[in-house]
């Protein structure tokens, strides 16, 4: 890590996706100092020693993946952010575009030139109060297919919803501004049709293709980018390795427009 710099080589249509493990104590005051001012001070602001460590190590994570494509030491990248928060590079100048996600323990992060890209990863973990945060975030489709599950497969269901609309949201970059009741995507890790559409995006929209990924064990993964003729090309490894089978890819899907 540090600065040592690479050019690694990211092709027109491809996506890579790195991953870290973030609970790596021993590391944290080597990677403070690849952050700016600005993070440090966020840093600072977390009561809690495992989210301090997790924002330092997640953020000195990102700039590296960044540095190894931009050709730029990880510490002197810097950030500017779209009136909704997404992050894009100020320096260097380039049309790498990015998306980072942690939870708890691990992070990822995909990376691709001149095309929008989120990710979100979650944890698999019980979720209280299913059907209450579905009535404020999850269309009328997505709650009717959720009650009309098993008990035993509700929970997972509502995880898939979930980082899919995350995902989708964070390609899209417009934050919490955008309608998730008006978003439909489909809860089933084998569903072909992953994201049914959306009632979102003007009609010339991007198209956008969603993809679920295993990134690691006990969590589950989705990928949005915009455009079609994508592939996930590299899968590589930062810090404590995290085994990462792009060979469960499983669920490829359009997300079109679908009118009002
Ligand atoms: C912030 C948000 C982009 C995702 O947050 P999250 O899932 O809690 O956390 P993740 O780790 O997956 O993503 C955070 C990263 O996304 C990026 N990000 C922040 N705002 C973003 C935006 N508007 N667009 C794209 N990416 C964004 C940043 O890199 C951020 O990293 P940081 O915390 O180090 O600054 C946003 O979707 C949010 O606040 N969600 C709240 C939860 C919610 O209501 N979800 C409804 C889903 S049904």
């Amino acid at each position: 890590m540090g600065q040592t710099m690479y050019s690694r080589s990211l092709t027109t249509n491809a996506v890579h996706i790195w991953h870290a493990e973030l609970d790596q104590t021993e590391h944290s005051a080597d990677l403070i100092q690849l952050l700016s001012a600005d993070e440090r001070y966020q840093a600072s602001r977390f009561r809690n020693s495992i989210h301090r460590t997790r924002f330092i190590t997640r953020r000195a994570f990102l700039r590296h993946v960044l540095s190894q494509y931009c050709e730029v030491p990880a510490r002197e990248i810097t950030f500017s952010y779209s009136a909704y928060g997404k992050p894009l590079l100020r320096y260097p100048t380039s049309n790498l575009r990015f998306s980072l996600s942690h939870s708890e323990h691990l992070a990822a992060c995909a990376v691709t030139w001149d095309r929008e890209i989120g990710l979100d990863i979650e944890k698999v973990r019980t979720i209280p109060d299913i059907s209450d945060i579905a009535r404020m975030f999850f269309s009328a489709h997505e709650r009717e297919g959720l009650a009309r599950l098993p008990a035993n497969m509700r929970n997972l269901a509502f995880l898939n919803f979930w980082t899919r609309k995350e995902a989708y949201l964070k390609a899209v970059g417009k934050g919490l501004s955008v309608p998730l009741t008006r978003l439909d995507v489909a809860s089933l890790p084998q569903a072909s049709d992953a994201v049914r559409g959306t009632r979102i995006e003007p009609s010339q929209g991007p198209l956008w293709l969603m993809r679920d990924i295993k990134i690691a064990d006990e969590f589950i993964s989705t990928l949005v980018v915009e455009g079609e003729n994508w592939t996930l090309e590299v899968a590589s490894n930062y810090g404590i390795s995290v085994k990462v089978d792009f060979a469960s890819a499983h669920t490829s899907a359009r997300c079109h427009n679908m009118g009002k």
